[in-house]
This record gives structure tokens, sequence and C-alpha cells, in this order.
């Protein structure tokens, strides 16, 4: 039995929907978590192989200790099926670099408590899943929004604001996107506790900021909608500014937002955490192979390329 959950990238309003602000962010169906469920010999248990990350993990679902994610979405998923723990090995393997803000960490929990419950004939709705996989989010960064789990397990583009229903963006037109991976790894519960820190610090200085990243969102949900590449653009540098306000920025995601700019992007920023990780150029199908390459020159470890249609 096989499952699969997408990467993601938030479009823009990262670390200011954890204040309750709106947020964009797309599947990224090409990059995906994956899990397969395998019969083991009677009496062996569950366990769980991550084999990127080397760890071979039996499962005990009474264990009331959470040290592992992975760990932990197997026995959530079985609590919540109400099932005793099967004879059954599963791997999970992944396509999506780790620590990167491409939500590696949802995607695998989601394969993997998908991947469970199909091989036990159970049902788990997205709607559920999405409650499992943001408990396991938690172990990862202490105070998640919920919008990471939210985009890996509808597998859509989504407007998230915390303790709002879930809005469905419509794309108006095709939307070209290039990823460019600083190839740093970052932990996004560092730069979350260090924004908050700035926001308790000097709440005058740092809400403004936060409420005009919400703002910069709103305006590109109609770019959005409206298929305004032209509009959307410059809305993703200004997004990057204030996250470099934020401090979130790192010189390594400064370097290749300027890159793609320079080479013809209409609009650039870091995605997800930051400090590291990730950064989108939104490109035509006209600049895509400048951006690329200049992206590549300056240093990006890797560019995937992502169309969100
Ligand atoms: C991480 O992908 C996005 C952040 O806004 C954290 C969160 O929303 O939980 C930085």
């Amino acid at each position: 039995m096989n499952a699969s959950a997408p990467a993601k990238v938030i479009l823009l309003g990262e670390h200011a929907v954890v204040y309750e602000q709106p947020a964009i962010a797309v599947p990224v169906s090409s990059l995906r978590a994956h899990a397969a469920a395998a019969a083991a010999p009677a009496g062996s248990g569950l366990t769980v192989i991550a084999r990127d990350l080397n760890q071979t993990l039996p499962i005990n679902v009474d264990s009331a200790v959470v040290e592992n994610a992975l760990a932990l979405a197997a026995r959530l998923a079985l609590r919540e099926l109400n099932l005793p723990a099967p004879d059954m090995t599963i791997t999970v393997t992944s396509d999506i670099p780790l620590a990167s803000g491409l939500g590696s960490g949802a995607a695998v929990s989601a394969a993997l408590m998908r991947a469970l419950a199909e091989a036990l004939g159970a049902s788990l709705p997205n709607e559920r899943l999405n409650e499992l996989v943001y408990e396991v989010e938690k172990l990862h960064h202490g105070w998640p929004s919920g919008i990471d789990n939210t985009v890996i397990v509808y597998e859509q583009p989504i407007l998230y604001q915390r303790n709002r229903p879930i809005e469905t963006i419509r794309i108006g037109a095709p939307f070209h996107l290039l990823i460019g991976d600083t190839g740093k790894g970052a932990l996004t519960r560092i730069a979350v506790g260090d924004v908050r820190k700035l926001v308790q610090q000097a709440p005058n200085r740092y809400q403004p900021v936060i409420d005009s990243i919400g703002q910069l969102v709103r305006e590109a949900r109609r770019a959005i909608e409206a298929g305004d590449a032209q509009a959307l653009g410059p809305l993703l540098i200004q997004n990057h500014a204030l996250l470099q306000t934020l401090t979130v920025s790192s010189p390594e995601l400064d370097c290749l937002v300027d890159a793609a700019l320079s080479a013809g992007a209409l609009g650039a920023k870091l995605s997800g955490g930051g400090r590291g990780g990730n950064m989108i150029a939104l490109v035509t199908p006209s600049t895509a192979r400048a951006v690329r390459q200049a992206l590549m020159r300056a240093g990006a470890a890797r560019v995937f390329e992502t169309t969100i249609a």
C-alpha cells in the first residue's frame, strides 16, 4: 500500500501568519514524500523505517514519550483509528529537501498516516488527517500556524488564516515559479522564536510589519485570481523586504533573490521559515532559463521548477 503527500511553498505571508494574518501557500506536486506499507511477520509489531534519516523505529502505541515525529505520527494515526498496532513495516522516503521551508516534515507525516490507514482498510478523512499532522508539526516548532499541514493535506492553493475556514484560491492564469535552494538547512522553530521575541519586545516597531505583510497577501490574492503576474511580482519583492526587517532572511537568501531579479524575474522572496532553506522567483516561460542560470551562478544548491495552475 503506497501513499504520498506533496511539498509546499508559501507564496506570501510566512511568519505573519503565526500572528493571525493571512498567507498564501501552494502545493508542489512534483516533489513528494512517500510511504509504503508492507506486511511483517506475525508478532513483529509496527516498524517505521526512514531510509533518508537512517532511522528504524519500533512503534509502541501506548508510549507517552514524544521523542520522534514519525513515531508520533504513527501512534496518533493508530489512536485515531482505534486499532492495535499491526504487524507491518512502513518505509518512508522523500524527494523534499529537509529543513528547507518546503514542508518535508508535514509531508512525511501525512504520507505515513495515509499509508497506515489505507493498509488497515480504515478511512482517515483529510479533515482529521490535517488535525493529526498539525499535532506532529508542534514537535518541529512549538507554535505552528497550521498553514503547512493544511496546504500539504489538501494539495490545493490556499489562503490560510488562523482560526478561519480554509479558503482555496482560484488561479486566474498559470504562474511559473523557480524554487532556489540555498543548500543551507535552517530550523523554523528558531526563526519563529526569534520573531516572537522581536514582536514581544518592540510591538510598536514589529506589529506594523506583520500587518503590512497581511495587506500584501490580500493584494496578492487579487493578482493571483486575476492571473496578473506583473502585479504579483512587486508584492513578492515587498514581502521579502518586510521579512528582512523581521530578521529571517540571510545573506544566501538575499543573494539568490537579487540574482533572480537581476536576471529578469518579476518578483522573488524567501519562502518558509527563512534564515536558509528556499527562495522563490516568479518567472515567465521566456525568463525561466536565464533566471535558473543566474540562481545556479549565485550559489543555489539546486533549482526546482513548478507551475501554479
Ligand atoms: C513555515 O513554513 C511558515 C511559518 O510561517 C511558520 C508557520 O506558519 O507555522 C514561518
